[in-house]
């Protein structure tokens, strides 16, 4: 910054301007001092002409000077991130206004590129954040230089401009790193476990250097791949063949029992006979609903990713299915009480929407202490309740609750209930039939319609909460 000390007459005292009229009016002065010396002119006279010249020469130069001065100043403030000034406009000389019409349109083209690079990084980082996987780039000196939100999340911190190897103390990562940043190699993989986690995920890292052309301070982008889902996904798919099967057997080998027993023992024992087929026949239904169920989920996990497309009218789908519970119902002495609301066709799949209503009703009846009564009340609400695992669809919906009375289920059972086989203990106990798989086809169905299912359990009263939505 230029003091104002420093200046006289609005010229810098440094700038050299007394030495450049000095030096212009060498000339004259040599002149004059030939003039003097040779009697020509009188020394006074020769003197005074000399301070003619030097106080012309310095009224020419001053005017240029103090405009360069502000000119000096005008960069300097714009340097510092100051906005054009209009103070310049006053200028007198011609060279030093054109001079600042071409500093201003510099200015003004390095204030839109640097307007355009900064939005560019901005959408980039944006873009990066977007990512589902923790991304980090890394200097020569292992500083991360930047993050993607994955990547903070997963650190739970800011990690710019802090040293990698804080966040990372494992020796078969740092000697990897070490590898590619010192250029030995291109890229490299590995597995990693993160010690620091809670749930210790594992992950597959790759390490790569980033090419000649994009280098600046980046020396190696660091990515980060999950392989926590995948490895549950895998548990899970092996867990659910090994209880299929499991399911399947027991099943089979009752009947394999019995079919050894009446060709031996009971051969020629009638009423033996009658009631292992009986049982026989129930084992036999047991694995037809059984397959069909696992047919059934299959069917929907393949549809998953396609939006459904029927006009559905849920209130006649309700009606139909309580008219074919009519005979259950007497049966166990239960009343089922329906409350219809005014409801729209909702955009989703009939046959899939059937199967859940189906499901949660049979359920209902099934499980329903003898003489109480079943209720389902259908209502048209404003939103989905959020669900922890998926993004629920927006806008209006429907609510259709399904109640009945029995055991009161405890939270521990109530969060495992749409787990695949899962049952009540008190209802195997009670030999009630069923597969456990009812309440996990339903669940996925809705999940497909992207609604919600809400199960709650007070007092002995269990309700069932479909969402769905009016469309997707
Ligand atoms: N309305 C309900 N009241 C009380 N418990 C219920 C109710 N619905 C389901 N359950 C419990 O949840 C378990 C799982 O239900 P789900 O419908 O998935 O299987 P299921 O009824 O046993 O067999 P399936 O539906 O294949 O015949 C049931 O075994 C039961 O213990
Ligand atoms: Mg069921």
């Amino acid at each position: 910054m230029i003091n104002q000390d420093d200046e006289f007459l609005g010229v810098d005292k440094n700038s050299g301007f007394a030495l450049r009229v000095i030096i212009l009016s060498i000339p004259a002065g040599l002149i004059f001092l030939i003039l003097g010396l040779c009697d020509i002119l009188s020394t006074p006279l020769a003197a005074l002409s000399y301070i003619c010249i030097l106080f012309f020469n310095t009224v020419f130069l001053m005017p240029i000077s103090t405009e360069l001065q502000q000119i000096k100043k005008y960069i300097l403030s714009l340097s510092s991130g100051a906005s054009e000034e209009k103070e310049l406009s006053n200028l007198t000389e011609k060279e030093t206004r054109d001079l600042t019409a071409a500093i201003n349109s510099m200015h003004k083209f390095w204030v839109a590129k640097t307007g355009t690079l900064e939005n560019r990084t901005l959408s980039d980082a944006a873009v990066l954040d977007t990512l589902p996987d923790p991304l980090m780039m890394i200097n020569q000196s292992y500083n991360v230089i930047g993050a993607n939100l994955a990547a903070r999340r997963l650190f739970e911190t800011d990690l710019n401009g802090k040293d990698i190897k804080n966040f990372i103390q494992d020796t078969k990562f740092n000697t990897t790193l070490s590898k590619v940043l010192n250029n030995e190699s291109k890229q490299e993989e590995l597995n990693l476990c993160l010690s620091t986690q809670k749930e210790k995920p594992k992950f597959y890292v790759r390490i790569s250097t980033i090419p000649w052309f994009a280098k600046g301070e980046i020396v190696a982008v660091i990515s980060f791949y999950d392989l926590h889902k995948a490895l549950q996904l895998e548990q899970m798919q092996q867990d659910f063949v090994a209880n299929a099967s499991h399911e399947l057997r027991t099943p089979l080998s009752i009947i394999s029992g019995f079919i050894e027993t009446l060709q031996t023992t009971a051969k020629d024992d009638e009423k033996a006979r009658d009631k292992f087929l009986h049982i026989m026949q129930e084992q036999t239904s047991y694995m037809s609903a059984l397959i069909e169920n696992l047919l059934s989920l299959s069917k929907i996990e393949l549809s998953i990713n396609t939006p459904p497309e029927d006009k559905v009218n849920i209130n006649g789908i309700i009606r139909e299915i309580k008219s074919a519970l009519e005979i259950k119902l007497k049966e166990h002495h239960l009343e089922l009480s329906t409350r219809f609301a005014r409801l729209p066709h909702i955009i989703a799949d009939e046959h899939q929407i059937t199967q859940v209503l189906q499901n949660l009703m049979d359920n209902a009846v099934k499980y329903a202490s003898d003489n109480s009564v079943i209720s389902v009340i259908t209502a048209k609400i404003n939103e989905i309740p959020k669900n922890r695992y998926y993004e629920v669809a927006e806008g209006e919906t429907v609510e259709i609750s399904i109640s009945n009375s029995g055991v009161t289920i405890s939270k521990e059972d109530l969060n495992r209930l749409t787990e695949r086989f899962y049952r009540l203990q008190e209802h195997k106990n009670k030999n009630i039939k069923g597969t456990g798989l009812g309440l996990s086809i339903a669940s996925q169905i809705i999940k497909r319609h992207r609604g919600n299912l809400i199960i709650t359990s007070e007092n002995g009263l269990t309700t069932f909460k479909i969402y769905l939505p009016l469309k997707l």
